[in-house]
């Protein structure tokens, strides 16, 4: 067993942990087995019959929704020879029926027929397909736990899991978003964890991001985390349990600022907030907008977009995103939603392919550190920005400056925490 304690310290970590393939086996079995895991949106899935393929750290698993209405996280792996059953990202069908030998299973992962019946003695019941231990959702947020034994969702998520989705769901009129069309993949070079970490790094927009500074400097950005980290009133925020977020809230000068518009041109989305939720909390909502920040380990909720992070192998992985949408507004501001997101993250824009190259740079600078050199005193990775400075408030949350790796730091204390367990 490798010895995470002395791997990941309080400020540092060891370059091994991002490209050794022992490790990387590691990881799937205690952070995506046997703990929860992200895998998708209720309203992916809104009708009995409606699929959607995702994985569990590497297992190919189905999201579908029954028709007794209840959703059920299934492996997308047909029980008699193995044969994926899906193979599209998503489809609708009353039944599941497998390619190689036509065996038929309902939507809840039972087995209904088979042909050529005769020649099975085992009981139908034992050969049903196999399914996720837990599934629990929390404001359409589909989460699942392969082993069965994670304890509830509610614990999982924290206050500070739990509070990120609350602030996003409490935007639309109903108190549930929606998702965009559909997801948009970029397959990256690099290990899984680099995104969790710079989806919440605070520092590095003035250099990575350079160009999409230049190109627009009117975004909400230059207020939130750009200029001298001194005056600046953002926060690199560490929730406990792996959960953290980069606070823009404080760093707001106007309402709807996150939205890069002002009130009089989305009128009908701030009467429809102000009627749902009263004047004063509408109030609230549009100055403090959505959250950034990640709900450990592979959810990313990037203001307006949804992210999960997807692990491959060790050098391999894939960022997968798509826009939020919310109910209760007229289609032309949902689609104002969709066109933000496209400009932010989507391939032609600046953001994740910026970050794209800069995980593939540092992946190949990993690619051969090995374990054995920790003692050596080789291969570590620095992660100790304003250790010295970071507040503790009364639940536990610690807190820096925005440009602190406050939020790099509480990802690795939940992994050291998981994988030394
Ligand atoms: S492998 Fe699926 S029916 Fe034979
Ligand atoms: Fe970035």
């Amino acid at each position: 067993m490798t010895a995470y304690h002395q791997l990941v310290g309080a400020d540092q970590v060891h370059g091994s942990l991002y490209q050794d393939p022992g490790v990387f086996a590691e990881e799937m079995r205690q952070i995506f087995s046997r703990g929860w895991v992200f895998v998708g949106h209720e309203s992916e899935v809104a009708e009995p019959g409606q699929w959607v393929t995702r994985r569990i750290g590497r297992a190919p698993m189905i999201l579908v929704r029954d028709r007794s209405g209840a959703l059920n996280v299934l492996a997308n792996r047909c029980s008699h020879r193995g044969t994926a059953l899906c193979w599209e990202h998503r489809g609708s069908d009353s039944s599941f029926q497998c390619t190689y030998h036509a065996w038929n299973f309902a939507l809840d992962g039972t087995l209904r027929a088979v042909p050529y019946p005769a020649g099975f003695e085992k009981d139908h019941a034992a050969l049903g397909l196999d399914r996720a231990g837990q599934v629990e959702s929390y404001r359409g947020f589909v989460f699942a736990n392969l082993d069965g034994s994670a304890g509830s969702l509610a614990d999982h998520l924290g206050i500070g899991g739990s509070d990120m989705i609350d602030r996003l769901c409490d935007l639309s009129p109903t108190g549930s978003i929606g998702l965009g069309p559909n997801w948009l993949g970029h397959a990256v070079g690099s290990n899984w964890k680099m995104w969790p970490e710079s989806d919440n790094d605070g520092y590095h927009l003035n250099w990575v991001h350079a160009s999409m500074v230049s190109s627009a400097p009117d975004t909400y950005y230059q207020e939130t985390v750009l200029g001298g980290e001194s005056g600046n009133q953002s926060r690199a925020v560490d929730w406990g349990d792996g959960h953290v977020e980069l606070d823009f809230r404080p760093s707001y000068r106007r309402e709807l600022a996150w939205l890069g518009t002002s009130r009089d041109k989305v009128p009908g989305y701030c009467a429809a907030l102000e009627s749902a939720r009263g004047v004063p909390a509408a109030a609230r909502l549009l100055w403090d907008g959505p959250p950034h920040g990640l709900i450990f380990p592979n959810l990313f909720l990037g203001e307006l977009n949804i992210a999960i992070i997807e692990p491959i192998a060790a050098d391999r992985m894939v960022h997968w995103h798509t826009a939020v949408q919310f109910e209760g507004v007229d289609e032309s501001f949902n689609r104002r939603l969709l066109r933000q997101s496209e400009a932010a993250m989507g391939p032609a824009a600046f953001i994740v392919p910026d970050d794209a190259i800069t995980a593939e740079r540092m992946q190949l600078a990993m690619s051969a550190t090995s374990i054995d050199d920790a003692e050596a005193r080789r291969g570590w990775v620095d992660m100790s920005r304003g250790l010295g400075r970071e507040e503790r408030g009364p639940d536990g949350r610690r807190a820096a400056l925005i440009s602190d790796e406050t939020t790099n730091r509480g990802f690795w204390r939940q992994y050291r925490t998981v994988m030394a367990r």
